[in-house]
């Protein structure tokens, strides 16, 4: 079927927040403490992204089937003054039952986008070590790895690895 990304408006925080949560259960499983993964909130979610898209409306996508938010990524300015980066793909999840349709790569295409539209030519994305799942799509699209470092999520002592496009043109959808 032909899904539909499109950017996101305030109305669709609850589903965003649905999606976010939903897919931090399925993704971390076994990753992250079940204590962490079971107190995710998806009212207090919505509520962040109600802030996020007013703050920064053009930034987040969502991935539809049916009328329905299945996915969704954000993207922007680099957060961490990581060298060579100026661009950053904060965010990308689609539901598990929706992955491997291509809303994966639609939805990076879009975030990639909105880069260009801020005028950045580069991107880079951090994923914990454990995805392989991600791990393997960020390099399906030419992302090179840049370094690893580690992270603290819930009480779970981590850690995560970057993948890089030194140019956006060398992103291979
Ligand atoms: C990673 C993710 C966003 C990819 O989205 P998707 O909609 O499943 O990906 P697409 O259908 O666009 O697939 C694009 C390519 O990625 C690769 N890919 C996608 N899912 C894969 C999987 N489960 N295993 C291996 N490769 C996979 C495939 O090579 C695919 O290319 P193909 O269609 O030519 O085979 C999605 O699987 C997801 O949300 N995973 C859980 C959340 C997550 O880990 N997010 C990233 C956090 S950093």
């Amino acid at each position: 079927m032909v899904g539909l990304v499109r950017p996101a408006e305030l109305d669709d925080s609850a589903a965003i927040a649905r999606v976010h949560v939903a897919t931090w259960r399925t993704t971390y499983g076994g990753l992250l403490p079940e204590d962490f993964l079971a107190s995710l909130d998806a009212a207090g979610y919505e509520q962040r992204w109600r802030r996020t898209l007013r703050e920064r409306p053009d930034h987040v996508y969502v991935a539809e089937e049916h009328d329905m938010v299945v996915g969704f990524a954000s993207g922007g300015r680099e957060r961490a003054g990581e060298t060579g980066y100026s661009g950053e793909l904060y965010a990308i999840y689609v539901l598990r039952e929706a992955q491997g349709r291509g809303h994966g790569r639609r939805l990076v295409q879009a975030v990639v986008g909105g880069l260009r539209e801020m005028g950045l030519t580069d991107m880079i994305v951090w994923v914990l070590r454990e995805n392989r799942t991600a791990r393997d799509f960020y390099e399906k699209l030419g992302g090179v790895f840049v370094r690893s470092q580690p992270i603290t999520i819930g009480s779970a002592l981590l850690q995560e690895v970057s993948y890089g496009w030194k140019s956006l043109d060398a992103i291979r959808y």
